[in-house]
């Protein structure tokens, strides 16, 4: 029988996830479908059990559900536990378990540009939801520091605060942090300042970022935010969004079909559907 995967969220209709795993469904030849559904807020406990009642093989959530399907779930791996969001459901046997890939999609991404975070000088830009499933994941990975610039600095402080790793790190203001950048192996930048239609917009100066530094900035649209740009300028090695984005997929994929699958077909499936908005 034809598998039924989805993803749920409020709006729903410029999710690229459907045409991604459709097109890896065909790829490696399974009998699935997946199909993005729109779910209000209030209505997602009962969207559940419908799910549950069908017997979905398994589904994505994004926002605004990502914190709230917790408690609706039957069991929440520690990561996603500690991080406060599931993007991620599988069935099993009956049993909806949560994963967080976001974090892990972000730090596999990395990897052609870097071979590992251990030792590494880290910033993570913002402090929000993106922010914490980035921040938890690679402060699991033992950098030499992991600092977060917030324009609320405290929000960045009681995100440090929540962090169940050991790790070195301070809280900045965003001016804090533009006059010590030059300090990072590596920057992530996880706000929406810059995404479009604002894209003259940048979160902070990177007048003296290092030329040896890697500057990641999880905006797609467009693929090179002015932050990356000034980062280009300035001789350091930069990662937009679509890494983070496809990789997040590609480890949902994995958990549903035990397949990794093919992540340059997919970053190529998701460039054409960017290039035909
Ligand atoms: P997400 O889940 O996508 O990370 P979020 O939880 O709403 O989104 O978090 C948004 C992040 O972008 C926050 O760090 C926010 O800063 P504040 O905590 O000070 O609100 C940051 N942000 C949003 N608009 C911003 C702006 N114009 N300038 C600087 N930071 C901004």
């Amino acid at each position: 029988m034809k598998k039924l995967f989805a993803v749920l969220g409020d709006p729903i209709g410029h999710s690229m996830s459907p045409v991604m795993h459709n097109d890896l469904f065909k790829e490696y030849e399974i009998d699935a479908h997946y199909h993005p559904f729109q779910v209000k807020s209030e209505d997602l406990p009962s969207a559940i059990k419908g799910l549950k009642a069908i017997g979905i093989s398994g589904f994505n959530v994004t926002v605004p559900h990502k914190s709230s399907i917790i408690p609706l779930l039957d069991e929440v791996d520690e990561l996603a536990h500690s991080i406060g969001a599931v993007n991620t459901v599988v069935n099993v046997n009956g049993r909806f378990i949560g994963y967080n890939t976001d974090g892990l999609g972000f730090l596999t991404g990395l990897t052609p540009y870097t071979e590992t975070v251990t030792g590494k000088n880290i910033l993570v830009i913002g402090a929000g939801g993106a922010a914490r499933a980035i921040y938890f994941t690679l402060g699991k990975n033992k950098p030499e520091k992991i600092d977060i610039a917030n324009r609320s600095v405290n929000k960045a402080e009681e995100l440090i605060n929540s962090c169940p790793y050991e790790t070195v790190s301070k809280a900045l203001s965003l001016e804090e942090a533009s006059k010590v950048i030059g300090e990072y192996d590596i920057v992530i930048q996880t706000t929406m300042v810059g995404m479009a239609p604002n894209i003259t917009e940048q979160p902070l100066s990177l007048e003296l970022l290092s030329p040896n530094a890697l500057v990641c900035d999880i905006i797609y649209n467009p693929l090179e935010t002015k932050f990356l740009q000034e980062a280009g300028k300035k001789g350091a090695a930069t990662q937009n969004g679509i890494d983070m984005f496809v990789y997040q997929g590609a480890l949902a994929f994995e958990k549903w079909t035990g397949i990794f699958p093919d992540v340059n077909r997919m970053r190529e499936n998701v460039l054409q559907q960017l290039g035909g908005q």
